[in-house]
């Protein structure tokens, strides 16, 4: 019984999480399925960056401080909904690209 319950925790726990996979649907267009792309042909590629990387540039264009090729403002658009959780998924999800 215990141990059921431990398990429907853990199941309720899962589904509130944010899902790094759903959220990267949005950036496909310009980073690539997998991170491969270059976007735009301006920005580096992404793939397999580590997650702290990720978490520390999406902070930045939210806050609009980072502007690495000219095109912050835009990423600034592409985050300004992302919640510090959906970040950190996001990351982790490029992450293991
Ligand atoms: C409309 C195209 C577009 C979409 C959609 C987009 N990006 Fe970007 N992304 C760019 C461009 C252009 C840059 C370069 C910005 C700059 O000048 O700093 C960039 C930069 C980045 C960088 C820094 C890369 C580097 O060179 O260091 C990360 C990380 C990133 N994007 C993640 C994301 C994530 C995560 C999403 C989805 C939530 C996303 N992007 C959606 C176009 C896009």
């Amino acid at each position: 019984m215990k141990k059921l319950a431990i398990a429907m925790i853990f199941a309720g726990a899962t589904s509130l999480m944010a899902d790094g996979a759903a959220i990267y649907a949005k950036c496909v267009a310009c980073h690539g399925a997998n991170g491969e792309k270059s976007a735009l042909n301006k920005s580096g590629i992404i793939q397999g960056q580590d997650a702290a990387t990720t978490v520390e540039q999406l902070n930045g264009y939210k806050a609009g401080t980072l502007n690495k090729y000219g095109m912050g403002g835009l990423m600034k658009g592409q985050v300004a909904a992302l919640s510090d959780e959906d970040i950190q998924a996001v990351a982790e999800h490029i992450a293991g690209l």
